[in-house]
């Protein structure tokens, strides 16, 4: 068995319509987060000994210990790896609605609202000029904070734990939304996984 599996997706590939359509989330699982995943284990057969033992989060978490003649294609496969790992559990066909509990009161106190949350992750997203991500994280004070990272970079690199991450890369959404970002992310809270994301905020904040 691998050190590392792909997230089973969860859901068949039009479960997510209309929101994101069967053929946006056949290519992105299927082929784009399978290639990145098949790059990624290449890189792991260079240097087995170092992987041994660690969950790829782990990896990321300190990627200056990452061998140099490996890291940047550690970070750019391992992150896609682990970025889209988040992004496939983070939606759901029974998703959508509304917060519950501390993740509630804790968006309200900082953001104002849901809503409010919503917009500033719009604000965000539409200050990305390459491709990336958008995300939720809980940062080192334990508090909510909004960032992006570029390409693949990923939240725990930047000592932050991910609560929702977008995909923003143009692969994510041009079938379903060309050129339509905010389409996209109006689309993405009809869908957004908000009972993983609950799990992972308690987890966070025990
Ligand atoms: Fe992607």
């Amino acid at each position: 068995m691998s050190l590392y599996e792909m997230q089973p997706l969860g859901y068949t590939y039009d479960a997510l319509e209309p929101h994101i359509d069967r053929k946006t989330i056949e290519i992105h699982y299927d082929q784009l987060y399978r290639r990145d995943f098949e790059r990624l284990l290449w890189v792991v057969s260079k240097r087995p000994d170092f992987f041994e033992g660690k969950t790829m989060e782990q990896v990321l978490k300190d990627p200056v210990a990452i061998p140099h003649d490996i890291q940047k294609t550690v970070l750019d496969f391992g992150g896609s790896f682990v970025n889209h790992g988040y992004y496939f559990q983070g939606m759901s066909p029974n998703g959508g609605g509304n917060p519950l509990g501390r993740l509630a009161r804790d968006i309200n106190d900082q953001f104002g609202s849901f809503n409010g949350m919503k917009r500033s992750i719009k604000v965000v997203a539409q200050s990305i000029y390459e491709s990336g991500w958008v995300w939720l994280v809980v940062n080192q004070d334990k508090k909510l904070d909004i960032i992006k990272t570029l390409t693949q970079a990923n939240p725990v690199s930047l000592g932050l734990d991910p609560l929702i991450g977008i995909d923003l890369w143009e692969h994510a959404y041009w079938l379903s939304y060309p050129n339509k970002l905010e389409d996209y992310l109006a689309a993405f809270w009809e869908i957004v996984n908000l009972d993983f994301v609950e799990q992972k905020y308690e987890e966070i904040m025990k």
